[in-house]
């Protein structure tokens, strides 16, 4: 064997399990693997996971806060206005640069799936263009999807429309949206079903920015899903978002996520990022603008979160852990039963690898020999801690790792570290 993880818990509820990886490919899952290996990690008591998996970002626009100005207001329009001011001035070694920079936060926050939106709507088509090349360098560690974003519009921005269709004939992966942008509802409509229409024709999945508004009349998603159903794209079909399902009427809501469930719409919220952008026009009380998580999950819609932004003209907070973005969920959410925290913990793992598509992803024999081995027992835990990730391995190789962070004490009668891991038991 190339490597064995000894010792491990599991995501599933195991524990005492050997991970042995041979040829890039789990050979062996199950306790006391009795053979050797060129490299053994000792993972008693640690969970070990698959790759976390980030499926909404902006990787073009990423580690750029501050320039030219930071975004004061800071509304999703201000966001908006910085990020037009912005793309005329954007090297083709800059979006290289930055992009190369944050993979390898990335790589340290055991995140090895990312998928990535990119601006369409820039003349030169800038960021495609630098994002293909990325995508390209960075395959051996990190699988980076592209979505072709038309950021000022599809039918709004003058060149929405041609350069959506060039971006995907230099190969980006997935069709983007943005019709809650466009200048009037119908033209939001119209601007869904066409884009539907062209996945149905190229055979590419769909992942939409999708009613990013407080409006509860942004009703996008609807035909996103009706359009899903009509033309066949069931489980292809991602609504990303889906901010305006917070200030809905909820008997509105009662007949939309059945809809949305028989589309298998994939459902991604951002919920750093939307606590950060949403509920700006209002005074006191003040809407969240996450997605309805919880009912969208009780429903059996696969829900992930993503972060969307990491110190971008939108937000300047984010480091590359998704672990914050299920943190901010179970705050936002009020998602804090146990079965609840662990579900956001699969929403940042096997849920988007599901929505992404990904090949070979888990912890099965056959699966890529990829894991992570966290400082944390279980995934309630590491929801909490958002723990340092102690190894990271890609293809049976370890590409990253961190030393235990643990806090040295200088106490009376009381041990010398800890690892802010709870060791107490109940009294015999
Ligand atoms: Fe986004």
């Amino acid at each position: 064997m190339d490597l064995i993880v000894r010792g491990a818990n599991l995501p599933d509820g195991r524990s005492g399990i050997d991970i042995a990886i041979k040829s890039g490919k789990i050979a062996a899952v199950e306790a006391n693997i009795d053979t050797s290996a060129a490299r053994e990690i000792d993972a008693i008591g640690r969970l070990v996971t698959p790759p976390f998996v980030d499926c909404h970002f902006h990787m073009d626009a990423t580690l750029l806060c501050g320039y030219p100005r930071y975004n004061e207001s800071g509304t999703l329009l201000e966001g908006i206005e910085l990020w037009a001011e912005l793309k005329p001035n954007l090297s083709h070694d800059w979006y290289i640069e930055r992009a190369l920079e944050y993979c390898d936060w990335a790589v340290g926050r055991g995140l090895l799936a990312i998928r990535s939106h990119v601006d369409t709507t820039d003349p030169s088509l800038g960021a495609a263009r630098a994002l293909v090349e990325v995508r390209e360098q960075v395959k051996d560690y990190i699988d980076l999807q592209l979505v072709a974003f038309p950021q000022d519009g599809y039918l709004r921005s003058p060149i929405g429309v041609e350069n959506l269709d060039k971006a995907l004939d230099m190969g980006i992966d997935v069709i983007g949206g943005i019709p809650h942008f466009e200048s009037t509802n119908a033209e939001g409509t119209e601007a869904v079903r066409r884009l539907c229409a062209l996945a149905a024709e190229r055979g590419l999945m769909i992942d939409m920015h999708c009613d990013e508004t407080d409006d509860p009349n942004s009703r996008h998603i609807e035909t996103l899903a009706a359009e899903t159903i009509r033309l066949g794209l069931h489980g292809r079909v991602a609504g990303s978002h889906l901010s305006s399902m917070h200030s809905m009427d909820n008997y509105y809501v009662s007949k939309l996520i059945p809809l949305m469930a028989e589309a298998d719409i994939q459902v991604i919220a951002n919920p750093t990022a939307n606590m950060l952008l949403m509920g700006r026009h209002d005074t006191y009380p003040k809407r969240r603008g996450m997605t309805r998580v919880k009912e969208l999950m009780a429903a059996g819609l696969n829900v992930s979160f993503g972060q969307d932004s990491v110190m971008d003209p939108w937000c300047s907070l984010n480091t590359g852990d998704v672990l914050d973005a299920a943190h901010m969920a179970v705050h936002a959410g009020h998602l804090s039963g146990h079965n609840q925290m662990s579900a956001c913990f699969h929403a940042v793992t096997d849920n988007p690898a599901r929505t992404m598509g990904i090949e070979g992803y888990g912890l099965e024999v056959g699966c890529n020999g990829d894991l992570v081995v966290l400082q944390a027992s279980d995934p309630v835990e590491a929801v909490r801690l958002r723990p340092t990730r102690l190894h990271v391995v890609r293809r049976g190789k370890v590409i990253a790792e961190c030393p235990a962070q643990t806090a040295t004490l200088d106490l009376p009668g009381r041990p010398k570290t800890t690892e802010f891991i709870r060791q107490t038991k109940p009294p015999a």
